[in-house]
Formats: structure tokens, C-alpha cells, sequence
């Protein structure tokens, strides 16, 4: 292959026995037997056991008592069968082992500060020393299936059509709802650029140009707060393309996402993905992203108790809002110090309790039973297939609030319950019909649901017109997995009079319009097509894919979630004079 090796550290096995051969790498691990010292030597691909006897070569086996861990070397020997019992079949080239004729360091190493072959609990270490903590074998494949996946995009993408056009980074900002990260300009004193937080505008003024179909790995930058599958500067696939509907966006993705698994996990996975509406997904699941990896749906009895002798939950039907449960089973799985977590979640969440029948022994345990009439119990037991031993929790409120409430508290109990733990289990959905805007009580005003550049569903279209802004829906679409939100997009307005009238509704001024979006109006009067596209988020896709717990695990460089850089330490302060350059003053 080269000078330093003739092949890698994962590609011998028997059949190479008697053939001499190069390997570079580091040293994994050393076991010392009193004159004879084992190695196993470390690269990318793979770990190899190299032996040095110093009947072989006694001046191999001398150098070998003076590597350590992490040492650099390169070994030429013959590739020897392992003695009977001493093959190990977990290793690829467990069968074999390398009988060291000739053995440079190339490099020495001071002892690491974590050893590279065990799981570190301790993620700040692990960010402090990033490039050792690569070296780690899952955390390498993690980066090799993610190149799979990169690679797989850029042939499906390109089979289908679409060119990969970058977009700026130094930009304008696109109000995608998160804050931005600004970049002071040198040249124009007082002014700044900012980071993309998704090269959506310029996406669309693409289709403008006639590009038709674009996509990008696109880098995007949010300044909101971190978690585990959120980052500030994180990678979407960008997608957008002219004189398409959703269903044919929608279908490209399937197609993508069906190559990405077969690549990546050679498995064929099932099309089309089921729909569902987002008033479903709130109404079954309580949430826009439902997991449906397990059952456990929120159940409407609004109905059944609208005239109930329980107060509570008569006054919340009364007043415009709504009575929801779930059965939860097996109440013998969850503590009663966990139904207090659960309801002091609901409150957190904006209930006012969480009222619970548990079933034991034929009873229904609860304080709340005896206001029921037997209308009422016959009805919870049909609707709810109540059995034995079940648990049922309920939400009255608001219908926002319950759907909410119920939503997380049936995430937390599958949790405590292990629902969702089939690991190879992948359920893939589409939710569609999310409403334009939403109406934000703090600020007073409405605000896009997607982005201001969505379009209305066109029957919908006479509601906007009447200010009836809640009750419109977008034709806006985001593909799920297994509870996790992997992309997002819509159909976008393409006429300048339709997006100033949406501005105005967002209580976006005249003024503003011209300062923040006058470029993008002034190109939709230049015949702009009909267009639309989706973002995947690939750093998420590639999580999933990997069975990591975080997106961190997925990406070379992460920031940590107060959004520091170890490695690097950054952020960081800069010289007065970079400031001064910059015409900033930063205040002590
Ligand atoms: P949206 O904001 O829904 O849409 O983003 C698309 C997808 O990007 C991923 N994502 C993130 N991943 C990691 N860290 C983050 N902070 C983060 N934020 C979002 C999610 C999400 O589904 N321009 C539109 C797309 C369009 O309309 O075409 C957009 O950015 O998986
Ligand atoms: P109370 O009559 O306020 O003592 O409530 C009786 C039970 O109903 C308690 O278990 C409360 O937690 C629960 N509860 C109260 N308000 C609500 C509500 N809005 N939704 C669901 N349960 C509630």
C-alpha cells in the first residue's frame, strides 16, 4: 500500500499465513512474558497482535520492552497462525498473529489521560483531549458512517437531479425563530453579518435564478439553548426545488432516506412512510413528533364527562377546553415516588394536577371515582380498555396544555417502562397540515409556525383573509423517527403580494419589510416559479443511525452544552486591538 504498511491493521487472517508483511499504527496495548512481548497494534481500521521473540530478533524484542501506549511504530514480520486456544474470535485477524522481525518508533507518547479502549464517563475530558478520544473504535465508526451517509446524499441527490450549490456564511440573518450569531464587519463600521441559521433565503432566491434543484450540505448556526440533540453550529441536508408539490418532496425523501439505510445498514426500509396531521399527531399522541414505537394514546372523553358530577373535570370541557387519559398499564412498574414525578411534571407543563385511577384487585383506587356515574365508569372502561392492574392518568384543560402534558407524560412512562427499547425497531412518519401561526401570549402578536416564507394550504387561503390566523393551515411537512424530528419543510409563497400580507400578519412593518426582506420581495416580481423543499437534520439522522445518546457522538468537534469548545477553548477573549479594528467596546 506504502512505505509504512503493506496492509491494515484489520485485513490479515489465515490465508496470509508465511507472508511478511508492514503495519503502522499505535500501540494498544502490551503485555510483557518475560522475554517474549505481545503487542496489539492500532489503526483506523482495525487491531492486529504482533509478537516479539527474541529468537526471531533479538533487536526487534529489545525495542519492543521500550514501547508504551499510544506509541507510534511500524513492524515488518511474517504473519504466523495463532497457537491452538490462544485465537480470538472477536477480532477479525483473531486467527493470526505478526511475528516481528523489525520494529520502528516513530513516534513516542506521554501517557494518555484516559485509556483509549474504555467508555468515559467523564465528557469534559473526552472534549478536552478530542483527537484521543476519537481514536476510540465506536467513536471512529461513527465518523466513517457518517461519511457513508454524506456520500450517500450527495449520489442520491445527484441522480435525481439537483445541483450542490454552496450558500454564504457570512450572511444576513434568516429569521428562523432562534437567535443569531452576528460577525461585526471591519470594513462597515457598525455593522454586522450573521451566521446562517439556514440558507433558506438564499435557497429560494436560487429557484428564482432557475437552478430548479439545488441542495447543499448546509452548516447552520443557532444561537438557542443546547441539548442533547441540539447544537449551534450543527449540518442540514438543504433541499429545495421548483414546479414540485408535497407529495413529490415528500417522495424524494423516502427515496433518500431509503438508500441512506440501505447504505448504511443494509436494511430496506418500508414506503411509504404512514401520515398523519398534526391535529392527530396532538390529539393521539400530544405531540408534533410522535414516537410510535409503542401505543398509549390520548384518549378524548370530553363526550362521556360533560356533565359530570367532578368539577374539575366538567369546568374544563365547560369552559372550551378539553378531558384526555391515558392508560398507562401496569401501575406495579411505576413508583409512587415516580406518579409524584409525573405530577410534578404536569404541573411544570402548566396542569393543575394529574388526576390517576390505579386498578388493584378489582378496584379502582382513587380519590376522584366516587363523582362518577356509572355512565361515566362504563365509558372510561370501553374507551380505555381499562383491565387489572392498569394505571390511568388524566389532563383537563386547555387543549394545548392537555395534549402536552399527556404527550410528555406518555414519553416518560414508556421510559420508566422500557417501550421503546427495541433496538432495530424504526418508525418512521410524515406529519403534515401544521398550522401557519401561532399566536405568542407574550409577545401579543402571531408568529409563523415554519418560517414567514410558508405557504397556506390554498383552501385555507379565505381564512387568512378573514384574520381567522389560528385556524390556517401550512402546507409544511416534517419527517419523524422514532420520536426524534429529522426534517422539516414546506411549500414557500412565491408571490411578492402574498408574502407582504403575510409580513403584515407577523407585524412585520412596511419599513422592516423593505430593511429586513426587500430583497426577496423584489425577486418574487421577477417570475419567480413555484417552489418548496426540506432540511434534513443529518447530524440527527446519523445519531439515530448510530445508536448514539447525543449528537456530540456524531461530530468530529462538538461544542459542549454551555456551548464551549475544550479543545480549543473557545470562545475566547480576543486583543484590544482585533476590537478596535472591529469599532467594538466590550463592557467589563
Ligand atoms: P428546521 O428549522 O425545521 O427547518 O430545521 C431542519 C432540521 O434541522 C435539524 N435541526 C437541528 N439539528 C441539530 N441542532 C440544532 N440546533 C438543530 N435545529 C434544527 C432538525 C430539523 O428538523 N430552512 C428550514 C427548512 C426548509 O423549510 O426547507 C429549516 O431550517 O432535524
Ligand atoms: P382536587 O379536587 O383539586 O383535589 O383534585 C383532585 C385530583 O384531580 C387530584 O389528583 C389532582 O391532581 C387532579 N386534578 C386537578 N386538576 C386537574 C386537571 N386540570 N387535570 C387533571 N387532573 C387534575
Amino acid at each position: 500500500m506504502t512505505t509504512y504498511r503493506t496492509h491494515h491493521c484489520n485485513q490479515l487472517s489465515a490465508k496470509h499465513v508465511g507472508e511478511t508483511v508492514t503495519l503502522s499504527g499505535w500501540v494498544h496495548s502490551r503485555r510483557d512474558h518475560g522475554g517474549v512481548v505481545f503487542i496489539d497494534l492500532r489503526d483506523r481500521e482495525g487491531l492486529t497482535q504482533v509478537v516479539f521473540n527474541p529468537e526471531i530478533s533479538e533487536e526487534a524484542a529489545a525495542r519492543a520492552h521500550h514501547l508504551k501506549s499510544e506509541y507510534v511504530i511500524r513492524v515488518s514480520g511474517y504473519v504466523k497462525q495463532r497457537l491452538e486456544g490462544t485465537t480470538n474470535l472477536r477480532l477479525a485477524t483473531g486467527e493470526i498473529e505478526i511475528s516481528a522481525q523489525e520494529v520502528t518508533i516513530l513516534n513516542a507518547s506521554e501517557t494518555p489521560p484516559f485509556p483509549i479502549d474504555e467508555q468515559i464517563a467523564n465528557e469534559d475530558l473526552r472534549m478536552q483531549f478530542r483527537y484521543l478520544d476519537l481514536r476510540r473504535r465506536d467513536m471512529l465508526d461513527n465518523l466513517k458512517m457518517r461519511h457513508r451517509i454524506v456520500k450517500t446524499v450527495r449520489d442520491y441527490m445527484d441522480s435525481q437531479g439537483f445541483l450542490e450549490i454552496e450558500t454564504p456564511i457570512l450572511s444576513k440573518s434568516t429569521p428562523e425563530g432562534a437567535r443569531d450569531f452576528l460577525v461585526p464587519s471591519r470594513l462597515a463600521a457598525g455593522k454586522f453579518y450573521a451566521l446562517p441559521q439556514a440558507p433558506q433565503q438564499y435557497k429560494q432566491l436560487l429557484m428564482v435564478s432557475g437552478v430548479e434543484r439545488y441542495f447543499q450540505i448546509a452548516k447552520c448556526f443557532r444561537d438557542e439553548d443546547l441539548r442533547a440533540d441540539r447544537q449551534p453550529e450543527f449540518t442540514q441536508v438543504d433541499v429545495e426545488a421548483s414546479f414540485v408539490n408535497q407529495d413529490e418532496i415528500i417522495a424524494w425523501m423516502e427515496g433518500l432516506l431509503f438508500d441512506i439505510f440501505k447504505a448504511a445498514k443494509g436494511i430496506s426500509i418500508p414506503l411509504p412512510f404512514p401520515r398523519l396531521t398534526y391535529a392527530d399527531a396532538m390529539n393521539r399522541y400530544g405531540s408534533d413528533k410522535p414516537d410510535t414505537r409503542f401505543g398509549m394514546e390520548l384518549t378524548d372523553l370530553g363526550e362521556s364527562f360533560k356533565s359530570s358530577e367532578f368539577k374539575v373535570f366538567k369546568s374544563a370541557i365547560e369552559s372550551g377546553g378539553v378531558l384526555k387519559a391515558i392508560n398507562a398499564k401496569q401501575f406495579a412498574c411505576i413508583t409512587t415516588g415516580q406518579i409524584e414525578e409525573l405530577t410534578q411534571m404536569a404541573k411544570q407543563y402548566g396542569a393543575k394536577g394529574l388526576a390517576f385511577i390505579k386498578v388493584e384487585n378489582g378496584e379502582w383506587k382513587s380519590p376522584i371515582v366516587k363523582f362518577f356515574s356509572e355512565a361515566e365508569k362504563k365509558a372510561l372502561v370501553e374507551k380505555l380498555k381499562i383491565e387489572e392492574g392498569d394505571l390511568i392518568l388524566f389532563g383537563a384543560d386547555k387543549w394545548e396544555i392537555v395534549c402536552e402534558v399527556l404527550g410528555r407524560i406518555r414519553l416518560r412512562v414508556a421510559e420508566i417502562q422500557k417501550l421503546a427499547n427495541d433496538p432495530d425497531k424504526l418508525n418512521f412518519l410524515w406529519v403534515v397540515d401544521f398550522p401557519l401561526l401561532a399566536y405568542s401570549p407574550e409577545e401579543s402578536k402571531w408568529n409563523a409556525v415554519h418560517h414567514p416564507f410558508t405557504r397556506p394550504k390554498t383552501e385555507d387561503l379565505p381564512l387568512l383573509e378573514k384574520g381567522e390566523y389560528g385556524t390556517v393551515r401550512a402546507i409544511a411537512y416534517d419527517v419523524v423517527l422514532n420520536g426524534v424530528e429529522i426534517g422539516g419543510g414546506s411549500i414557500r409563497i412565491h408571490e411578492s403580494d402574498l408574502q407582504a400580507k403575510m409580513f403584515s400578519v407577523l407585524g412585520v412593518t412596511q419599513e422592516q419589510q423593505q430593511t429586513l426582506f426587500g430583497h426577496i420581495l423584489k425577486a418574487f416580481r421577477f417570475g419567480a416559479p413555484p417552489h418548496g423543499g426540506i432540511a434534513l437534520g443529518l447530524d440527527r439522522l446519523v445519531m439515530l443511525i448510530c445508536k448514539a445518546t447525543s449528537i456530540r457522538d456524531v461530530m468530529a468537534f462538538p461544542k459542549n452544552n454551555r456551548g464551549q469548545d475544550l479543545l480549543t477553548s473557545s470562545p475566547s477573549e480576543v486583543e484590544l486591538r482585533q476590537l478596535r479594528e472591529l469599532h467594538i467596546q466590550v463592557k467589563s
